[in-house]
């Protein structure tokens, strides 16, 4: 039999994107291979994303179009956070969805591909669907539901097919005890739940040994890592820090509320830790931080942010708010902008406010027109882009080192990698971004040649100087001599 094809099509946060590479690691051992074109998949899974309705419609659309395109005898499954909150009777409202997991019980996605192979299988056997068959009533088809209400007590380990090389996600915490009152993640993710120390330094040691050398500590609120299990995020870092081969170490969402003076003194000492804090403020007003039971005011996240400045005062520092929460008046909103160009956001993701069913804020009066919600978004928007800009300029002449991870998504003739404190930055390598065809040579050849030429660099920290700060992405050329791998 010729092998089996996967395609997953992620959305949502950097949880997605770690399980994503877990289903693809456990598909391996039931021999589907990925592939990046939807219409040869003989297994499409979507893994969806609730945070907002739009990621929810996208979901739809997703499946709408595969459904259409659909390989005869191929299957689609739906994994993710819209799975795991609406639970089994999806698979009843959406009919042309096959398999069903949620996010407690991805390891069980194996059994449930073949279970639904098999049941397939009998469906042709006796009968009631043609081979080449996909559509028809629910119950002639293959249907496989199964959602677990929590994670299993121990979590299985599970293979993982990492997409990067270099680059790797460790999930440290799962889950989130806050009730923030407009967020579903509570429910797609339950209850907050550590990994051991000796698990996680296990892992970290292997990808070292297979060459990684960037480390992401994943969790919904990471500063809460082992509050259940009596250690903390500090002692953690502390303990992975000194492990050979990985050169990098970053952590990613912050909770104002769990963040310690004691963290921000480590990641302060540590040379390995990147001194990058995404720490989502959500609002500048007390009172809809409040109503959003963030349970800090604005003056506490204001002296974390003085902290950290004052120990690290080049450090990244990014966020997130909601524009438009039900009842946020304009004046209130306005405290979201002051707050921007208070703290001198790097970067900060923006987003209107969107009902999310089972959350509490979902049943609040919102007098707030569409209108005036897209007006705060964009003022929102131009405020952290000029913010972002000007604390870019502090990176223009310098010389930074630079994890390369690929080529430049724009333009292929580029290097593409982050500083240490997370910047994307674009690298132009003399002699190559410049290069023209040698005569007789077709413009794939020399396409091909460059990236011959670009390859080595990847995974290498080499030395660059900054030449562009933009808002979002710095340019930047490559110091030759100081480059580590080819000097
Ligand atoms: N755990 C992180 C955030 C996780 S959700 C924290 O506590 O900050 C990622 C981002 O999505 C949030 O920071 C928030 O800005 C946004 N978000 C969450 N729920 C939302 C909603 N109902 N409407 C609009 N944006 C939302
Ligand atoms: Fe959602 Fe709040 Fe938990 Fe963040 S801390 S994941 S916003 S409930
Ligand atoms: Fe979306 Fe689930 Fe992440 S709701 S933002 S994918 S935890």
């Amino acid at each position: 039999m010729p092998p089996k094809k996967v395609f997953i099509e992620t959305l949502g946060c950097q949880m997605n994107l770690a399980d994503t590479e877990r289903m693809l690691g456990m598909l391996d051992e039931i021999d589907y291979s990925p592939t990046d074109n939807q219409n040869e998949a003989d297994l499409a899974i979507l893994n969806s994303c609730s945070i907002r309705e739009h990621a929810v419609h996208k979901m739809h659309s997703y499946i709408g179009k595969w459904d259409k395109n659909r390989k005869p005898g191929s299957l689609i499954a739906l994994a993710g956070c819209v799975a795991q909150q609406e639970g089994e009777k999806l698979i009843r409202d959406i009919r042309t969805i096959d398999i069903l997991v949620g996010t407690h019980n991805i390891h069980r996605l194996p059994d449930l591909v073949l279970e639904a192979e098999r049941k397939r299988r009998t469906n042709i056997e006796n009968g009631v669907l043609g081979a080449e068959e996909n559509r028809g009533m629910h119950f002639q088809r293959a249907q496989v539901a199964e959602i677990w209400e929590a994670l299993p007590e121990d979590i299985p380990e599970v293979p993982i097919h990492r997409k990067s090389k270099y680059h790797a996600w460790v999930n440290i915490i799962y889950g989130c005890n806050y009730k923030c009152t407009y967020c579903i993640v509570p429910k797609t993710r339950g209850e907050q739940r550590s990994r051991p120390i000796a698990e996680i330094k296990k892992e970290i040691q292997q990808l070292a040994d297979e060459g990684f050398k960037e480390i992401m500590l994943l969790g919904q609120n990471v500063d809460g890592y082992g509050l259940d299990i009596g250690t903390s995020l500090a002692q953690l870092l502390r303990e992975i820090h000194p492990v050979n081969g990985i050169e990098r170490i970053k952590f990613l969402t912050s909770h104002p509320c769990d963040m310690t003076y004691e963290l921000i003194e480590t990641v302060a000492e540590l040379p390995k830790v990147s001194k990058y804090f995404h720490i989502p403020i959500q609002a500048g007003n007390d009172e809809v931080l409040r109503r959003m039971a963030r349970r800090y005011t604005r003056a506490r996240y204001m002296e974390l942010i003085s902290y950290i400045r004052k120990l690290m005062p080049e450090a990244t520092i990014t966020g997130d708010i909601i524009v438009g929460f039900p009842g946020e008046t304009h004046e209130q909103f306005m405290d979201s902008v002051s707050v921007v160009r208070e703290i001198g956001y790097d970067a900060c993701n923006t987003a209107v406010y969107s009902p999310r069913p089972y959350t509490p804020a979902a049943d609040w009066d919102d007098p707030i027109s569409a209108a005036e919600k897209n007006d705060r978004i964009r003022l929102l928007n131009a405020v952290c882009t000029e913010v972002a800009e000007e604390r870019a300029k502090r990176y223009l002449d310098t010389v930074q080192e630079v994890l390369i991870e690929g080529l430049s998504q724009r333009n292929p003739r580029r290097l593409m990698g982050r500083i240490a404190d997370n910047k994307t930055t674009n690298i132009d390598v003399p002699s190559i971004t410049d290069a023209s065809p040698r005569p007789g040579e077709s413009e794939e050849e020399l396409n091909a040649r460059i990236y011959k030429d670009l390859e080595p660099y990847f995974g290498q920290t080499v030395k660059v100087k900054i030449t562009k700060a933009n808002p979002w992405a710095l340019r930047a050329e490559l110091q030759k001599s100081l480059c580590y791998a080819h000097s």
